[in-house]
């Protein structure tokens, strides 16, 4: 193959970008949608719950947060970050939390990237470096919802989380609000099962 048709994989997890927001100023609830893609996910739970409720939208691929950013530019109650979820996690939330006194209503990881090397474990979005951290400043009552039609992968985090203490996990069938992306579609379409649970920080 000539040098030139050579494509170089990048990895996104090199980006350290580390980002810091002073919060929306007010005290509504806030949706967390890590790893949105398109951001179908967000589109849904705006078009369920409107301007109650402001959004966090975070995807570490450089073009689909600029995507992102134009598809959610007229609403400013959503805001889109171009980064790692698990590095700026608290950097995005702990304005809201403290100074706007909002709640966060729930993180929504969607289909995450399953990484299945064991080496590669720790580049999953949730890692024991994310549930490390949170702790120590997240509301324990923060719901989590974790979506995946990967039950290896399903079954690690399960794990991970047990292993961490966190023992309040419930499973649940539907898609949260009614919300199906193209991604699940697709999943539904070639017959895989879609696995899914909500969890707090709580033990
Ligand atoms: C399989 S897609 C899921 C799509 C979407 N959540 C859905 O349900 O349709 C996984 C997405 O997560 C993004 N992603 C992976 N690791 C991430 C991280 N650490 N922070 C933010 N986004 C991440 C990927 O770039 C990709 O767009």
């Amino acid at each position: 193959m000539g040098k030139n048709r050579v494509r170089h994989h990048v990895n996104p997890l090199s980006d350290r970008s580390e980002y810091s927001f002073n919060g929306f100023g007010n005290d509504r609830p806030i949706f967390v949608d890590i790893g949105a893609d398109r951001g179908e996910f967000s589109a849904g739970l705006i078009a369920n719950f409107g301007d109650t409720y402001n959004y966090i939208v975070l995807e570490i691929r450089q073009p689909l947060a600029q995507r992102l950013e134009e598809r959610f530019a007229h609403h400013e109650n959503v805001v889109v970050f171009a980064g790692d979820a698990v590095r700026n996690l608290r950097s995005l939330l702990l304005q809201s939390i403290v100074s706007d006194g909002a709640r966060i209503a729930t993180i929504y990881i969607n289909f995450p990237d399953p990484w299945f090397k064991d080496r590669h474990h720790k580049r999953r979005v949730l890692c024991k470096r994310l549930l490390d951290d949170v702790r120590l400043w997240m509301p324990l009552d923060t719901e989590w919802v974790y979506q995946t039609d990967q039950k290896m992968l399903f079954d690690d985090t399960i794990e991970l989380l047990q292993c961490e203490g966190f023992s309040r996990i419930t499973f649940f069938d539907e898609p949260p609000h009614n919300i199906r992306t193209k991604w699940e579609k697709a999943k539904i379409v070639n017959g895989d099962r879609i696995y899914r649970m909500q969890f707090t920080l709580q033990s």
